[in-house]
């Protein structure tokens, strides 16, 4: 595996080679990415991953200074998944002093997260756009974890005609439900241990609902057993899956953030038609 840490070994190591996929991370890999350069290998026959902190797309009162980094391990795990070329950025590479120019995103970063953390999604929209153009990458690997991100992503590559075809992959879970995520690793053992509630609650409802439930009926239940469990929900929607429009009509898409601890816990899940 090749690592480039600047434009020009960036361009030397991609010179002459075939279709690329790229999979843009934050590092602090875990199996969730993994699936995601699994993916990248089936789309391409040349695997790039991307690491880089963006502080872009982080809020002034935000974990950007604690977000966990660990490099060494994380090329390790990069190799052993197959990539071909790790690209890593430094903050001086990706925003040169005098960088002025943001993409900023309507449509599907409206409301939810985008509401919650104001600026966040520019921050996404603006580096993946960089890190497509850097890389000339042919199609980007995405999880369904950050649902409302991978919808701005295609937003974007539309709105702006890209030439970066967007895949995205189911979530990866732990073994109890819990979405796994690079922030899992700040819940004590008993936040651990209760933030499980969060998907069973979801999963309950759509079975609610599947079962001919009023879906306002059945997040109200999902939302009190968030609560009993000891989180703090900021949002529990069914949402028009492409727009992120609350709309209470199946199939759709349900997501959540819950704060637990100082860890906020982001999870959605397919709602699929009603069977009666
Ligand atoms: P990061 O949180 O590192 O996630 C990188 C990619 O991994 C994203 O596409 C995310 O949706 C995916 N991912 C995370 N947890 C997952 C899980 N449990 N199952 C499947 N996929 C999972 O998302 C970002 O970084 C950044 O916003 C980024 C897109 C890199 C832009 O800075």
């Amino acid at each position: 595996m090749k690592v480039a840490r600047d434009l020009t070994s960036l361009r030397a190591e991609l010179a002459g080679l075939g279709p690329l996929a790229l999979v843009p991370t934050m590092g602090a890999l875990h199996d969730g990415h993994l699936s995601l350069l699994a993916a990248a290998r089936r789309e391409a026959p040349v695997v790039a991953a991307s690491i880089f902190v963006n502080p872009l797309q982080f809020g002034p009162n935000e974990d950007l200074s604690r977000y966990p980094r660990q490099e060494a391990v994380d090329l390790e795990m990069l190799a052993a998944a197959g990539c071909d070329i790790a690209w890593l950025p430094g903050l001086e590479v990706m925003y040169p002093p005098g960088a002025a120019t943001t993409v900023e995103v309507g449509g599907a970063a409206e409301g939810w997260e985008g509401t919650i953390r104001p600026g966040h999604f520019r921050g996404v929209a603006t580096v993946c756009t960089k890190l497509f153009h850097q890389t000339g990458a042919a199609c980007a690997v995405f999880g369904e974890k950050d649902w409302q991100q991978l919808q701005v992503i295609r937003q974007v590559v539309r709105d702006l005609d890209m030439p970066v075809r967007i895949i995205g992959c189911p979530t990866v879970r732990e073994g109890d439900g819990l979405a796994m995520s690079s922030r899992n690793r700040f819940l004590g053992a008993a936040e651990r241990a209760r933030a499980a509630a969060l998907p069973d609650a979801m999963r309950t409802a759509i079975a609610a609902m599947a079962g001919g439930v009023e879906a306002a009926a059945a997040l109200d239940t999902a939302r009190a057993s968030i609560v009993a469990a000891g989180l703090v929900p900021d949002y529990l929607a069914l949402v028009e899956p492409e727009t992120l429009r609350q709309n209470p009509a199946l199939p759709g898409r349900l997501i959540a953030a819950a704060r637990l601890g100082g860890v906020r816990l982001l999870d959605n899940m397919a709602v699929p038609a009603r069977t009666r």
